[in-house]
């Protein structure tokens, strides 16, 4: 979203900052009259907001914003929302994922992959399959939880999909690519299957497909995009998730965390950027403002 946004291909719903950064922590240095009874001057804070992130300085709907607890650092409070209440909202919300169901995860070392993998383990998914572009990747996402791995630059994800589940496909995929996957997704989804498309890393133009499988396998594929959400949708997931997912990872509850791959200082904002286009990073990349 921020490369996008950068390049001018994505801007902010109207009227919110057009300052780049979704998500952050810090303190609270001042707060409205009408919430003076729910927060004070001076305690930890992170949130989602619709933009301005970046910034010295951000406003938050009070309803959004999560306090976060003093063993906790600000490098992981920042580093949660926006990732996980995305792959929240993409396996269970949009997928409706439950126990014992296959899964397939599309770019399984990025932060939302990570994410997404830690929840269908914790949900209780059978089968949980990623795709990456590295044997260093393979490792790393199966250390998180995922059952199979494939290296989509040497093996075909359709036919390893197929061999996996005994030619009989996930029952839901979460997919960043698009175009070049549309067909092999097709192809993976067992009858009844799910997908959710949260991004375009490939391309958004189909130039030729059967769609054929939509019908005759009762597919749902639908789109998602957590920033042209209301604020009442936001708020309600919000609190889904830290109830579920915030709470538990702060208590030392569940397996599940967040995962920091490296940290900037804003100075050094343009290498931040390099670096995250680079598809190194495994994680979340921090940029403190100080
Ligand atoms: N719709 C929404 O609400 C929403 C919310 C948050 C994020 N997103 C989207 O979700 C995606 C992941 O975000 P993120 O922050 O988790 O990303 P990230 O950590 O930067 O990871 C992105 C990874 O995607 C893989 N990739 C990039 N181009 C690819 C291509 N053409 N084909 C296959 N794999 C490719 C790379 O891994 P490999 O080395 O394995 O190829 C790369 O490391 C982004 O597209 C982002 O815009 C959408």
């Amino acid at each position: 979203m921020d490369i996008l946004q950068r390049q001018g291909f994505y801007g902010p719903p109207a009227g919110e900052s057009t300052i780049l950064g979704v998500e952050f922590s810090g303190t609270v240095v001042s707060v409205g009259s009408d919430v003076f009874s729910e927060w004070q001057i001076g305690e930890r804070v992170f949130g989602l907001v619709y933009g301005g992130a970046y910034s010295e300085y951000v406003v938050i709907e009070a309803a959004m914003a999560a306090r976060l607890p003093n063993k906790i650092s600000y490098a992981i409070g920042a580093a949660l929302p926006e990732v996980w209440l995305t792959a929240f909202q993409a396996l269970f919300w949009n997928c409706s994922l439950v126990t014992g169901e296959d899964v397939l995860i599309h770019a399984g070392a990025s932060a939302v992959g990570i994410a997404a993998i830690q929840l269908a383990k914790n949900a209780g998914a059978r089968r949980i399959i990623v795709t990456v572009s590295s044997q260093e990747k393979i490792e790393f996402c199966t250390s998180l939880g995922a059952t199979h791995a494939i290296n989509y630059k040497s093996d075909d994800f359709k036919t390893k999909v197929a061999e996996f589940t005994e030619d009989r496909g996930v029952d839901v995929i979460v997919d960043f690519i698009g175009a070049n996957y549309w067909d092999s997704n097709l192809a993976s989804l067992a009858f009844d299957g799910r997908m959710v498309m949260l991004g375009f890393l490939g391309g958004p133009v189909v130039n030729s497909s059967n769609l054929g499988p939509i019908l005759r396998k009762r597919l749902t594929v639908r789109g998602s995009a957590l920033r042209s959400r209301s604020l009442a949708y936001q708020i309600k997931l919000k609190q889904q998730v830290e109830q579920e997912v915030f709470k538990p990872i702060f208590e030392g509850k569940t397996d599940m965390r967040a995962i920091i791959d490296r940290e900037f200082s804003w100075k050094e904002i343009s290498e931040a950027h390099r670096y995250l286009e680079s598809d190194k990073s495994k994680g979340k990349i921090v940029i403190t403002v100080d």
